[in-house]
């Protein structure tokens, strides 16, 4: 083997231990660049006699191509472990499933209320929506609470500092049985207009869910809170009535028969009588306990006259049951705030 030969061989073994291009271009400048051992011996021809430096040329020449040649089959690999090594790092399991974008959800509380409207759909009742700010007429004169009653100090109800046009302050409805004489009014309003023929008026019944206001904050009250109220007025309506909805609802609500229904005497300034409804499941862990999931009454002829009906021929019964409370019983939650706080960790179980 002449010298050549063992330029070549070293060439090759160079390049072939290069990992990365630098290694490899650093490898190359050795043998082929200006100061490299090849470059060396090219530039050592022109001291050669004639006759040899030809011969000479021609073996030089041809270790130059032969590194030349190693070269370039050494950058194709390295190029190809490249491409390789990227290939692994950007792997992609296709079969993996694919991350999906969060889909949200009804809240409980949004849950319960439509629960509630499907049950007294299905028993035809009007599901009615009406403002959260009302007039004082509204949420306490209409509906028999006399000027100095204790319900409508600063104590539980949040003023608004607008007037309305009778002077007084709006407020953040602090019950949802302002919708009862809302909703009687328009409905005897239009019946008076539509069918003018003294046609007896159908009867109204309508439930109005929604949000209500009190100065009020505790594991179980919560300065914004959901009622849902009940109105049935009709000219031959009695609590035999009201009990048999009633009961039926909190049948379909709860889905169970196994539990006891009472009418518990209370007072209301717009109902008269007035009861407060409860409840006791025969079974189940909240078994043998009364809970009071309503107040109900027969709407006061005061409130009568204010729905714009006569309290001779009309009469009827008002309910208004907490939409927080029936979700909490239903779902076995104790703590009131936990469904206010928005925390995610507690609404997606409800999803
Ligand atoms: N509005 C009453 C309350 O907030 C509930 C109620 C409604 C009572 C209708 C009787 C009739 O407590």
């Amino acid at each position: 083997m002449n010298d050549l030969d063992t330029l070549v061989q070293a060439a090759r073994a160079d390049f072939d231990a290069a990992h990365q291009g630098a290694e490899l271009e650093n490898a190359k400048a050795r043998y082929l660049g200006k100061s490299g051992s090849l470059t060396d011996l090219l530039k050592g021809l022109g001291a050669l006699p004639a006759a040899e430096k030809k011969s000479r040329g021609g073996e030089i020449n041809r270790a130059k191509a032969a590194i030349e040649a190693a070269l370039q089959a050494a950058r194709e690999r390295l190029a190809a472990e490249e491409l390789a090594a990227q290939l692994r790092a950007e792997a992609l399991d296709v079969t993996l499933p694919g991350r999906r974008r969060g889909t949200g959800g009804l809240h409980p509380v949004s849950r319960t209320i439509e629960r509630i409207e499907a049950i007294f759909a299905s028993m035809g009742f009007d599901v009615a929506e009406g403002p959260e700010i009302e007039t004082d007429w509204m949420s306490f004169t209409a509906l028999n609470n006399p000027e100095n009653h204790p319900a409508r100090s600063m104590q539980d109800t949040f003023y608004v500092d607008i007037k309305d046009n009778q002077g007084r302050w709006l407020n953040l409805r602090p019950h949802t049985s302002p919708m009862q004489v809302r909703y009687a009014r328009a409905h005897a309003a239009r019946h008076a207009r539509d069918i003018a023929d003294g046609s007896p008026m159908p009867e109204i019944r309508v439930i109005a869910p929604g949000r209500t206001y009190r100065v009020d904050s505790d594991a179980t009250h919560s300065p914004m809170f959901h009622q849902c109220e009940g109105l049935w007025m009709g000219e031959n309506i009695s609590f035999k009535d009201l009990k048999v909805v009633f009961t039926s609802f909190v049948r379909e609500f709860f889905e169970t028969d196994d539990f006891d229904l009472r009418f518990r005497p209370s007072f209301f300034p717009f109902t008269e009588p007035s009861a407060e409804i409860d409840i006791a499941f025969r079974s189940g862990p909240l078994a043998g306990r009364w809970l009071e999931v309503a107040g109900s009454g027969q709407v006061h002829p005061n409130v009568v006259r204010n729905y714009g009906l006569d309290p001779e021929r009309h009469i009827g019964f008002a309910f208004g049951m907490g939409p927080d409370r029936l979700a909490m019983l239903r779902y076995g939650i104790d703590d009131l705030r936990l469904m206010f706080d928005g925390d995610l960790r507690f609404l997606s179980q409800f999803n």
